[in-house]
C-alpha cells in the first residue's frame, strides 16, 4: 500500500492498534524514510513509546545522500536512540540491526533482571507511517527467521511472532503510524516521495516543487536528462560552484519533458500534465542519484523550524 489518506475514523484506529501493539512489546523499531526523516515520523512517537527501548531506521538510504543519513545517526544519537540506515530490500538487515536491538533492549533486559525474572526473548515492533517500508523490513527479517511462533497464552492473542534470533522476535504485522498533519512543508514532502495519496495532491504544483528542487540540487542532470534549454538570464547567474544553473522555467520544462518523452496529445500540442507524471515518478525513484530534502537541524541553519524548536526546548531543559 503507497498511499493513505487520513480520515478521523483511521486515525482512531491506527492510535487504538498501536497502543495495544505497544502494550506487547519491549522494543519499538520506528521506520522513517531517509529522505524526509522529519516528515516521515510519528509526532506522537516519544509518548506511545515511553518505557521502552527504542531504535530508529532510516531507510530507503540508497535514496538519500549518505553524509546527511549519517548526519541523522548523530542526530538520534545524541538523543540516545541508536539509529541504522538500511536498504530494507536487501539481505543482512538482521545483522545490520541486532547491535542496535541489543542497545535499545539493555534496560528492560535489566529491569527484567532487578524484578527476578527469567531473560526471555526481547519483543519487537516494527512502527511508522505508510510507505517506508515496514512490511519490506518485517519480510526481509522473516527470510532469515529461525521460527515463526504462534499464539503464546495470554500474551499475544491473535498475534504471530517471528523469531529472528535466540534474544528476539518480531510482531509479524507492522504498526501503523501518522505523519504530522499542522505543517505544510511535511505535506509536501510526503507527496513528493509519494507517502500522501496522490488523489489530495496537484500532480502539477507538486511537479513544480520537485522541478525546483531539482533545478537548485540537481540542475545539470536535470538538464541533460530532459534536454532543457538553460535560460538566458540563469546561465549568466550561475556559478562555476553550481550544480548548474538555479532557475529552470517550469513551463519550458514541462514542454521539453513532453518532447523528450513523446508525451503528445492529439494535434502535435505538449502533454506537460503527462510530463508532470513522468518528473515526479522519476524522482520517486532515486533516478536523479541519492537526494536527501530535509537534513538535521543545526544550530543556527535549522531547515526544519519544528526540530529547531524542539532541539531548543531540549537544550533549554539541560541548562
Ligand atoms: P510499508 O509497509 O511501510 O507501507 O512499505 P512497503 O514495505 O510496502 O514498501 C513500500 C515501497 O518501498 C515498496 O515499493 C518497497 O519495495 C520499497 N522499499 C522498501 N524499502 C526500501 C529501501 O530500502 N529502498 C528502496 N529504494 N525502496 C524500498 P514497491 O513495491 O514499488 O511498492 P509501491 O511503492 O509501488 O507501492
Amino acid at each position: 500500500m503507497a498511499n493513505y489518506q487520513w480520515y478521523p475514523g483511521h486515525m482512531t484506529k491506527a492510535r487504538r492498534m498501536i497502543e495495544e501493539d505497544m502494550r506487547l512489546v519491549d522494543v519499538v523499531i520506528e521506520v522513517l524514510d531517509a529522505r524526509i526523516p522529519y516528515a516521515s515520523r510519528n509526532p506522537d512517537i516519544d509518548r506511545l513509546s515511553q518505557g521502552k527501548g527504542r531504535v530508529v531506521i532510516l531507510n530507503k538510504a540508497d535514496l538519500a545522500e549518505r553524509s546527511a543519513t549519517e548526519a541523522w545517526i548523530r542526530y538520534f544519537g545524541e538523543k540516545s536512540i541508536p539509529a541504522v540506515a538500511l536498504d530494507a530490500r536487501k539481505s543482512g538487515v538482521s545483522s545490520s540491526l541486532s547491535p542496535a536491538i541489543r542497545e535499545a533492549s539493555a534496560s528492560v533486559r535489566e529491569k527484567l533482571r532487578r524484578r527476578g525474572m527469567k531473560e526471555r526473548p526481547m519483543r519487537i515492533l516494527i512502527a511508522g507511517i505508510p510507505n517506508v517500508g515496514k512490511s519490506t523490513l518485517i519480510n526481509s527479517f522473516a527470510g532469515k527467521a529461525i521460527a515463526k511462533t504462534g499464539n503464546k497464552p495470554g500474551v499475544t492473542k491473535g498475534k504471530q511472532w517471528i523469531r529472528i534470533s535466540k534474544e528476539a522476535e518480531l510482531l509479524d504485522t507492522p504498526g501503523l503510524l501518522w505523519p504530522r498533519f499542522e505543517d505544510p512543508a511535511v505535506g509536501e514532502h510526503l507527496a513528493m516521495i509519494g507517502a500522501m495519496s496522490d488523489d489530495v495532491v496537484d500532480t502539477e504544483t507538486l511537479a513544480v516543487t520537485v522541478l525546483g528542487l531539482l533545478a537548485e540540487r540537481r540542475g545539470s542532470v536535470l538538464r541533460g536528462r530532459y534536454a532543457i534549454a538553460e535560460a538566458q538570464s540563469d546561465a549568466e547567474a550561475s556559478s562555476p560552484a553550481d550544480n548548474g544553473p538555479g532557475r529552470i522555467d517550469p513551463d519550458e520544462a514541462f514542454a521539453a519533458i513532453a518532447k523528450a518523452r513523446g508525451c503528445l496529445r492529439k494535434g502535435g500540442e505538449a502533454d506537460t500534465e503527462k510530463a508532470a507524471a513522468i518528473l515526479i515518478d522519476e524522482f520517486r525513484k532515486g533516478v536523479f542519484g541519492p537526494l536527501t530534502i530535509e537534513y538535521p537541524p543545526k544550530e543556527d541553519t535549522a531547515e526544519l523550524s519544528g526540530e529547531k524548536a524542539e532541539t531548543e526546548r531540549q537544550s533549554g531543559q539541560r541548562k
